[in-house]
């Protein structure tokens, strides 16, 4: 099976960790046979915008669609381009027109990295949290009305399909089903969102009647979070709403160490378009050009679009490679975030060594 991948590397440090990530996908592909295939675009960065006064060419579409995967750094220069413009002009687009209504990420505690929370070691921090990335609480339903009296009023709608909410518990359920606790926790507040909650509710208890191996819970989004924090053991798969998973899914690898090493996939899993896979952070400006920037949330996302696309054995590779390096805690090889020497390329180089020998 081959897999075409458009690499956008983006803006700052998305320049820096790219090359890494890119060495470790053709390493994978060199150990365990796979057929991958790259091309890469300057597209998506301010100095595009710069040059040619927008984000993306106006074939992006066409151009993209072509490809399985979307192998993305990061986006956003503050000085060069207003965030709001480089981010609405090209990452949220992808998100939208290539309907990548699944935002996953996992939230697992490495060896050799601190958590902020005290006494947690590898193993009790390993959950993933799926969020809804389309509907919900980010519609543009809504308006102001008696603007600057004082009866002005401010409404915005939240919006929830049949398909949009079945769509992401479904993806949920076959993600808890396929591992082995099998237990699926849901964020709620159904006890004061009265109507779009009990509804979300209604359609994980529905749902559950077709996974009967799936262990169910609900929580609401207050203690849910509270829990992330003083018992991340109970969970497994943690689903939530498009604003409860934004904030669960920055909350979770929050618990889990530096956002270095943290990655993220948006998926339209039916294929139907590319999916994307980044580091969870930014273009980093205040680093950038160092050469000090942790590769490992760039790495890490590329081996999650390894096991989404079904290339099992070379995802573990991956992922296992990682564990050893950071488990080691080599100062001379760990980035500056994590208390180390390194730099982007002792620590991406090591990485790629390590799925050499595999
Ligand atoms: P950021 O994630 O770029 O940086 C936050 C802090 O974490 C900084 O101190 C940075 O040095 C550090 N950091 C981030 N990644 C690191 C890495 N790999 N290794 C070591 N340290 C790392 O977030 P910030 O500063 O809020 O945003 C900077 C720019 O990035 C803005 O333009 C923002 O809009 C954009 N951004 C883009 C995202 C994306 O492309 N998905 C996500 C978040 C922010
Ligand atoms: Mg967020």
């Amino acid at each position: 099976k081959l897999l075409k991948i458009a690499v956008i590397p983006g803006d700052g440090i998305g320049l820096e960790v790219m090359p890494y990530g890119v060495r470790c996908l053709e390493a994978a592909a060199k150990v365990f046979g796979l057929s991958l295939e790259f091309e890469h675009f300057d597209f998506a960065s301010c100095d595009y915008y710069e040059k040619h006064g927008d984000m993306l060419p106006s074939d992006w579409k066409e151009t993209l669609l072509k490809f399985d995967a979307i192998y993305f750094g990061a986006v956003g220069m503050p000085d060069q381009v207003p965030d709001h413009v480089s981010l609405w002009g090209s990452l949220l687009k992808f998100r939208r027109e290539f309907d990548q209504y699944i935002n996953l990420r996992p939230c697992r505690l490495m060896p050799g990295v601190k958590s902020p929370l005290a006494n947690k070691k590898p193993g009790d921090i390993d959950f993933w949290v799926v969020r809804e990335n389309t509907e919900g609480e980010y519609s543009s339903i809504g308006g102001k009305i008696f603007e600057g009296t004082d009866r002005e009023t401010v409404v915005q709608e939240t919006v929830m399909t049949r398909v949009g909410v079945d769509r992401v518990l479904r993806y949920a359920f076959n993600l808890a089903q396929s591992r082995p606790k099998k237990k699926l926790t849901s964020a709620t507040k159904s006890n004061g969102i009265s109507i779009t909650m009990p509804y979300w509710d209604s359609r994980v208890k529905e749902m559950s009647s077709s996974y009967s191996d799936v262990s169910v819970e609900k929580y609401h989004i207050d203690i849910l979070t509270a829990h992330f924090v003083q018992r991340p053991e109970i969970f497994d798969v943690v689903v939530g709403s498009n604003l409860f998973g934004d904030i669960m899914s920055d909350l979770g690898p929050a618990c889990t160490g530096t956002i270095g090493i943290a990655p993220s996939g948006n998926l339209n899993p039916e294929g139907k378009f590319p999916s994307l896979f980044e580091p969870v952070h930014g273009s980093a400006p205040d680093i950038f050009g160092k050469g000090i920037a942790n590769p490992i949330g760039m790495i890490w996302a590329g081996q999650m679009m390894l096991e989404h696309f079904g290339f099992s054995e070379a995802a573990a590779a991956v992922l296992k490679s990682i564990e050893i390096v950071l488990g080691r805690s080599d100062l001379e090889v760990m980035t500056a975030d994590m208390g180390g020497k390194g730099n982007t390329q002792t620590l991406g180089e090591a990485v790629e060594k390590e799925i050499l020998a595999f």
